[in-house]
């Protein structure tokens, strides 16, 4: 799955690269860093995961990249924030997952720089 998703991280940031448009094929598209919509589900994921993990106090600092992938009326933000960890900043990626059914979940959250 993590394999998965840096292929097509890879094959999205080459595809963008070498037609040099800014919207990547198929229902990929990269996110702009200060849509007020996509810094909310950043927000989401940090305080998610605070959430989820017993003792995890992570702070948000900024939305540093991502792209969304749509199907249908779900979408799913895959994002790389930046965030605090006690005196400590690291980028994790996370997968936010909206429905407007299922309203927002988080998929996955990993440390991707220590
Ligand atoms: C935050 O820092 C603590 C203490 O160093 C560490 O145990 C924990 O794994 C870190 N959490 C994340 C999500 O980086």
């Amino acid at each position: 799955m993590r394999f998965q998703s840096l292929v097509l991280i890879l094959a999205v940031l080459f595809a963008s690269f070498a037609t040099n448009q800014a919207i990547p094929p198929n229902n990929l598209r990269r996110i702009n860093i200060n849509d007020p919509r996509v810094i909310e589900m950043a927000g989401f994921a940090i305080i998610e995961h605070n959430n989820q993990i017993t003792g995890a106090k992570l702070r948000f600092e900024k939305l540093v990249d991502g792209y969304i992938q749509k199907v249908g009326l779900e979408t799913d933000y895959h994002l790389t924030i930046s965030a605090k960890n006690g005196s400590t900043i690291n980028n994790y990626e996370a997968v936010v997952f909206y429905s407007p059914i299922f309203e927002l979940s988080l998929k996955s959250f990993v440390l991707i720089h220590a």
